[in-house]
């Protein structure tokens, strides 16, 4: 029988921060980087759900830091307490539905605090502060809305657009420390973000040829991304959108 010696696809040794891991998405992405052999940092808003992701993920060493992103001094906070790292993964973000004729600049401002300033200035303070080693991974995570165009999404579409122009730009920055920036753009998955539109959810299930995506499809994909098995790829944006025809 072949022995595998070689797996580029594992996570051992790494260190990732994972967003968002109190919830949905964010914290499949946690249980499933464990499971391949990552230590965890992981953060949240509400410390008991995240106390729950940490419960839930294999192996030992991992750490929960709850934070609030929007405020400048938690987000210095968890970056002091995170320490050295290989990757990290910004699972945190709001969705938000408001027809462009009622935007308001709270709105606005709301929906690009947390889906873009924040995954931006984590990043910025996570490099300031040398706290990403060479080679390591940053992987944002967009969506399927930054593609196309559906009513009443509008500012949650750009705050996703906006994430992956920042992006590829970043990734030009920090190539020559050997970083890799990349962006997934999931379609529609069933996690608690979407819990309160379960009708929507049910009717837009048809139009997904291969049906609307679970948080460990995401947690797969982001698991190749921040693994060593894809070294050589970069600004990219990765579609999981189960085949539905947006162009
Ligand atoms: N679900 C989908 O269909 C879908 C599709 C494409 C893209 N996405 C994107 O995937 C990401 C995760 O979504 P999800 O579906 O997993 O949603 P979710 O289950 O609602 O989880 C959202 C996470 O973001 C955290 N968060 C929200 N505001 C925060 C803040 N101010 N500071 C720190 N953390 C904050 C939440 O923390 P607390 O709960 O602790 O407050 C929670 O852990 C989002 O960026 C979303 O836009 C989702």
């Amino acid at each position: 029988m072949n022995k595998i010696t070689n797996n580029p696809f594992h996570l051992r040794d790494k260190i990732i921060l994972v967003t968002g891991a109190s919830s949905g998405i964010g914290r499949e992405v946690a249980i499933q980087c464990a499971k391949a052999g990552a230590r965890l940092v992981i953060s949240g808003r509400d410390a008991a759900r995240l106390e729950e992701t940490l419960g839930l993920l294999a192996g030992s060493d991992h750490r929960a830091i709850a934070a609030d992103l929007t405020d400048q001094q938690q987000l210095h906070a968890l970056v002091e307490q995170t320490g050295t790292i290989d990757g990290v993964v910004h699972g945190a973000g709001v969705h938000g539905v408001m027809p462009i004729r009622l935007v308001t600049d709270t709105f606005l401002n709301y929906v690009m605090a947390i889906n873009f300033n924040a995954p931006v200035l984590l990043t910025q303070r996570l490099l300031y502060q040398k706290k990403l080693r060479d080679g390591s991974s940053i992987l944002f995570v967009s969506s399927l809305a930054a593609h196309t165009g559906t009513i009443g999404v509008g500012p949650y579409s750009a705050s996703k657009a906006a994430l992956i122009g920042l992006a590829r730009c970043l990734a030009l920055e920090v190539a020559k420390r050997g970083i890799r920036v990349n962006t997934l753009s999931p379609g529609l998955v069933d996690t608690p973000l979407l819990e309160h539109n379960q009708i929507m959810l049910n009717e837009k299930a048809s139009m997904y040829p291969l049906g609307i995506g679970r948080p460990e499809d995401v947690a797969y994909a982001a698991i190749y991304f921040l693994a060593d098995a894809s070294r050589k790829v970069t600004g990219s944006v990765f579609n999981l959108d189960g085949g539905i025809p947006f162009t």
